[in-house]
């Protein structure tokens, strides 16, 4: 009796573990962001951006955060601070939603933020900082 009692608890646990976990990862994710104008929206220089580089913005030196603050180690949208957040960090491992979003669109809502939302405009970045962030996100975190 005992034994099945504490397995019972021990399983609740998990569930709730497992439930938080992924709490902030939905696919498809909701999204009602800002269109970028359509210049913006087809503009593509990561061919010749530099991932490593990326990932030093992405993981440690964006300011005031760095972007995994919210947008999570993996870029599952499950940072720290993503769980308080509404609507939630983009989730970019999810590919439904991800398909809708080039890197022109990725540029304009790094560059200007999305009004209303946490993400705010990243503007200690330069320009060429911006496709190296969105190409280590688009080929290491990406799905
Ligand atoms: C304080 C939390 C926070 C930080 C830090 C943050 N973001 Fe975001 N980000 C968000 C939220 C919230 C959204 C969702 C906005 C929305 O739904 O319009 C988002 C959305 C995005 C999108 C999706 C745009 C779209 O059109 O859907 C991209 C790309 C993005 N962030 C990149 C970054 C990068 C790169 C960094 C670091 C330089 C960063 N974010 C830092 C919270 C954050």
């Amino acid at each position: 009796m005992k034994k099945s009692v504490m397995f019972l608890i021990f399983a609740v646990l998990t569930l709730f573990m497992v439930n938080t976990a992924f709490a902030g990862t939905k696919c498809p994710q909701p999204r009602k962001t800002k269109k970028a104008p359509s210049g913006m929206f087809k503009k593509d220089k990561t061919a010749s951006a530099d991932a490593a580089a990326g990932k030093k913005i992405y993981d440690k030196t964006a300011k005031p955060m760095a972007c995994k603050m919210c947008h999570g180690d993996k870029g599952d949208g499950n940072g720290k601070l993503g769980a308080a957040l509404k609507p939630k960090p983009r989730n970019f491992t999810c590919a439904k939603t991800m398909k809708d979003i080039p890197p022109g669109q990725m540029f304009y809502i790094i560059k200007n933020g999305s009004k209303g939302t946490g993400m705010v405009a990243q503007k200690t970045l330069k320009d060429k900082d911006i496709w190296n962030v969105i190409k280590y996100i688009r080929t290491e975190l990406m799905k």
